[in-house]
């Protein structure tokens, strides 16, 4: 089963937005990157962008039955979404790793509280993109160890 990586409102923007904030990468280059190193650890990632929290909450239903594990990007719902806190409790028997490109920690206080942190099995967050390839990184191992 793929492990799906699920990204939230605004990341389609990546690029674009804030660079100084989020960089320039796009969210396609982080695709294309994840996706090539996914193969090399024998897993596949399936990728999406979603503007809708209720899509998102989908998403993560599917992920119960359909993936092996979440890597989640949940941008500004992380702060706000019991929507999606409740469906990552229910996603609890697979692993699931909430990453942040920017460290929220240092900036306005509204984004120091993560809902989603509740439901994570581990949070990533403030090494840019490279916080996705860590999160697979360790997706991977813990795949190993209990697939
Ligand atoms: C973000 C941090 C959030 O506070 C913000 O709303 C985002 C992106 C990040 O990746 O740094 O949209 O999740």
């Amino acid at each position: 089963k793929p492990v799906f990586v699920l990204n939230g409102p605004n990341l389609n923007l990546l690029g674009e937005r804030e660079p100084e904030v989020y960089g320039h990468e796009t969210l396609d280059d982080i695709r294309d990157r994840l996706e090539a190193s996914a193969a090399g650890k024998g897993l596949t990632v399936d990728f999406r962008q979603s503007n809708r929290e209720g899509e998102l909450v989908d998403w993560i239903q599917e992920a119960r039955t359909a993936a092996s594990g979440i890597i989640i990007n949940p941008a500004g719902y992380g702060h706000t979404s019991i929507a999606i806190l409740d469906a990552l409790l229910a996603a609890a028997d697979i692993p699931c790793i909430e990453v942040h490109l920017s460290n929220i920690y240092k900036r306005e206080s509204f984004r120091h509280r993560s809902l989603v942190s509740q439901a994570a099995t581990g949070v990533i967050c403030g090494l840019g993109s490279l916080g996705y390839d860590l999160a697979l990184e360790a997706m991977a191992t813990r795949l190993k160890v209990a697939p």
